[in-house]
């Protein structure tokens, strides 16, 4: 292969960035063309491409966001679309595509590679919800963001001796407000994959206030419902004051820590490696700190699996 092509698709992550900076570079190392297309499947579908030089991708290591921008494309979804896309690529004489994105991404690049055109998935999602890897691009970054919000809300919760639920990102996972939770010490983390009655939730507020606790955090993913729901609901039993606090999308944000831009350095120069060696239809993961490939036939059809030993660690340590 002589020319590849890298995008950003779905949700942007911090560390996307870096991995775009690692795709070009490798290249280049392999003294192959690296092309960008800007704007995801979208920007794919309508020909917005264009080639990188080594500089192109300078001074953006540090930066969060993706300077290739991103998208969510319903027309990509149809035939005629994936058609485009693949008569576009031909068109540029690009060989090879990377696709740094979620679950959903990946399903767009398989349905590239059926066609005939070879791709490989580079795991970009702050929600660590992809399957065959312990870690997304993105996922340490927004872990410390909301330990850092969580820690300035405990200030003003012990000061007024509050109760605070607090709503994390993750789509259908919770491994974001698990971990987030254990980090900055929450009385209760609230996620889809364990079930927790609201009486068990007042019953450990409690318990907190017996041994004279000044404040309470609550946890939420955003997969098991709003934080104003469960604000709602301890406030008519308990009677207590409560606030609630919905993270959003400043999550997504901010500068990716060095732990991310390890992670895409390493996964963006695996990406690279991979289609050189003729490998496609597979993503690129991270087990046991060793980078890994896994066909994406076999990562789609599983489900994502959070680590339970944590959520029971989180209890142990939150009486
Ligand atoms: P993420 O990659 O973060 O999971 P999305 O689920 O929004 O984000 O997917 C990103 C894009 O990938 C979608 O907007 C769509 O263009 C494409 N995509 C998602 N699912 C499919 C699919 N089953 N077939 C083709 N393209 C898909
Ligand atoms: O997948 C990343 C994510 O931030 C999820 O955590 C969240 O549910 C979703 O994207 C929000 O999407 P949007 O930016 O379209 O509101």
């Amino acid at each position: 292969m002589r020319k590849l092509a890298v995008l950003t698709s779905g949700g942007d992550s911090p560390g996307m960035n870096a991995a775009v900076r690692a795709a070009v570079r490798r290249a280049h190392f392999h003294e192959v063309q690296m092309f960008g297309v800007y704007h995801g499947y979208e920007g794919l579908m309508r020909g917005d491409i264009k080639e990188m030089s080594l500089g192109s991708v300078g001074d953006i290591i540090q930066r969060g966001g993706t300077i290739l921008y991103s998208a969510r494309s319903e027309a990509f979804k149809t035939e005629a679309g994936q058609q485009r896309a693949v008569e576009q690529l031909r068109d540029h004489g690009i060989e090879g595509l990377i696709v740094i994105g979620g679950d959903g991404s990946f399903r767009g690049a398989q349905k590239l590679t059926e066609k005939g055109f070879p791709t490989i998935g580079v795991p970009g999602t702050i929600d660590n919800d992809i399957p065959c890897t312990d870690f997304t691009i993105g996922f340490d970054t927004a872990l410390n963001t909301v330990v850092e919000a969580i820690d300035k809300i405990r200030d003003t919760a012990t000061s007024h001796e509050r109760t605070y639920i607090i709503e994390v990102m993750g789509r259908d996972a919770g491994d974001l407000a698990l971990w987030a939770g254990l980090a900055a010490g929450a009385e209760s983390i609230i996620i889809p994959e364990a079930s927790q009655e609201l009486d068990d939730i007042i019953e450990r507020l409690h318990a907190g206030q017996r041994r004279g606790k000044k404040h309470s955090i609550i946890i939420v993913a955003e997969g098991v419902g709003s934080a104003a729901s469960y604000a709602e609901a301890i406030t008519k039993e308990t009677g207590w004051e409560t606030r609630v606090t919905v993270l959003g999308h400043i999550q997504r944000g901010g500068s990716p820590t060095a732990m991310d831009r390890m992670l895409a350095s390493r996964m963006g120069a695996a990406a690279v490696d991979l289609l050189l060696e003729g490998k496609q239809d597979r993503m690129v993961g991270i087990q046991n700190n060793e980078i890994v490939d896994v066909d994406f036939q076999e990562a789609l059809a599983k489900k994502h699996q959070l680590d339970l030993s944590i959520y029971q660690l989180a209890r142990t340590l939150s009486i």
